[in-house]
């Protein structure tokens, strides 16, 4: 697990900020850049395609997303309609190394949001990028990947989360 951009680091659970009702931001200054910028670095030095900043300890409503086609930043994110139409997809979590939960969720969203100026946006996503805005977007209101299991599942990946946790623990004490 790395971290980056100073101050922030990656959370893994069960870290309480995960579990936070994250605020809406009002501010849009260089704090907030600073924070998106931070957010992108830990993002992309483990290698994963969104993250919502409850992952890094931030109790706002800020989410980033690359799946390839470049970072976007989505401040205050709404979903404003989802397909009836759903689909199963593996998904795993940088704050829940070695889970992968097949989860069930609409096929396309519609959405609106600010970006790092407070200008509001809108858009739809579907397949890939509507799963990855749909899961960071459970974030924000304390919602994660085991919540979607059964709880005798959760039961055994929470304890395989926390035997990592200690291995990771031995392997930087030498
Ligand atoms: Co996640």
């Amino acid at each position: 697990m790395r971290s980056g951009a100073g101050q922030l680091e990656l959370r893994v659970y069960p870290d309480p900020c995960l579990r936070v009702v994250t605020e809406p931001v009002t501010e849009f200054d260089d704090r907030l850049t600073g924070t998106i910028r931070g957010m992108a670095d830990i993002m992309y030095l483990n290698q994963g395609i969104g993250l919502a900043a409850p992952q890094v300890g931030i109790g706002k409503r800020i989410l980033v997303i690359d799946t390839g086609e470049g970072l976007t930043a989505y401040i205050n994110p709404e979903i404003v309609e989802c397909s009836k139409d759903k689909s199963a997809m593996e998904e795993g979590c940088l704050s829940l190394p070695g889970v992968s939960v097949n989860v069930k969720r609409p096929v396309r969203v519609k959405f609106k949001a600010q970006n790092e100026k407070g200008d509001f946006f809108c858009g739809e996503f579907e397949a890939l990028e509507a799963k990855v805005f749909q899961h960071e977007f459970d974030h924000l209101n304390g919602r994660l990947l085991i919540d979607y299991m059964n709880p005798i599942v959760r039961f055994s990946a929470s304890k395989k989360i926390a035997r990592r946790k200690r291995e990771a623990k031995c392997s930087t004490r030498k």
